[in-house]
């Protein structure tokens, strides 16, 4: 029987909905606007358009977006104190740093010197922790956008065998997190993992983060399970030109799954609208105003 397509695009577009009444809410009756930042260093072509596409978002939903497009060539101690003054701006509660930065930046740095209470990506090593020991925090887009599709597509997780493919931090780990959170039992899988396929013919759920065009196979997949697939690949086309294809292969894993995320408009759209769920919750949190019901864990 063919899968149940999980329709991304549409429910990032319920998400951004929900976010733009809360952020009409937050102006009409205590006059604050969310205001998110955005830093970019040097001109990766592919960062360039998820910054553009962020700015024109956080816009749309009526909140205040700032880019800061900085030189590639841009010291740390520049950045850092650019950090600051964004930390310190009360008009800002969401500061988001693109990576990957160029290699003379130190990542780690860069990322642990954002207000942990601003860190709308969720990567700063406080909120990790605390999501980790399952505590208020900021959530990755990514994953917590994978949440919600998992929690709308399944009445309970609780029990399920999920693998997770990927061991990155902003993926696989904090996805295996929320995932425990539910009470799945958790697997990482990644590239040294042995015999990958009978590990992930033991999940209900997949989630495949591995960045490798059409990987994971229908072959592998558990009849029945669910498939979110976090990849976007642009492969070439035989006959010329280009198209994205995820980290599954979507024909046959179509045809053996129950339900299955398509690239593109499955996990993709979901990010950019978790990334505005996070701002609003970081202005909430900020005021001490209740958060909107549903934008996060
Ligand atoms: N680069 C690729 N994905 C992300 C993301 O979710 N956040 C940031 N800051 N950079 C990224």
């Amino acid at each position: 029987m063919a899968a149940q397509i999980i329709n991304g695009k549409a429910f990032a577009a319920s998400v951004r909905k929900k976010v733009g009444e809360h952020v009409a809410r937050l102006k009409s009756e205590h006059d604050i606007i969310p205001g998110l930042a955005v830093v970019l260093v040097g001109e990766d072509p592919a960062s360039q358009v998820y910054v553009r596409s962020k700015g024109k978002q956080t816009a749309e939903v009526g909140m205040k977006s700032i880019e800061h497009k900085l030189k590639a060539n841009i010291s740390e101690r520049e950045l850092l104190a650019l950090i600051k003054l964004l930390n310190e701006d009360e008009t800002i509660h969401g500061i988001l740093v693109q990576l990957p930065l160029p290699k003379h930046l130190n990542e780690d740095l860069v990322i642990n010197s954002i207000d942990p209470a601003k860190d709308v990506d969720g990567f700063h090593i406080s909120n990790v922790g605390l999501l980790g020991t399952g505590q208020k925090s900021m959530v990755p887009c990514t994953p917590l956008g994978c949440l919600m599709l998992l929690r709308d597509h399944h009445r309970s997780l609780s029990g399920l065998d999920a693998v997770v493919i990927g061991r990155s931090n902003i993926v696989g780990k904090p996805m295996a997190q929320l995932l425990l959170g539910e009470s799945c039992t958790v697997t990482i899988a990644h590239s040294r993992t042995k015999d990958l396929p009978d590990v992930i013919r033991r999940a209900d759920i997949v989630i495949a983060a591995v960045g490798r065009p059409e990987m994971v196979v229908g072959d592998w997949i558990k009849p029945g399970a669910t498939v979110i697939d976090v990849g976007i690949n642009r492969i070439d086309k035989p006959e010329g030109g280009t198209r994205l294809v995820g980290d599954a292969d979507f024909s046959s894993c179509s045809e053996v799954s129950g339900a299955i995320t398509p690239v593109p408009g499955g996990v993709g759209p979901m990010t950019i609208a978790c990334l505005l769920a996070n701002t609003v919750t970081a202005c909430c949190r900020s005021h001490d105003l209740k958060e909107p019901d549903g934008l996060t864990v």
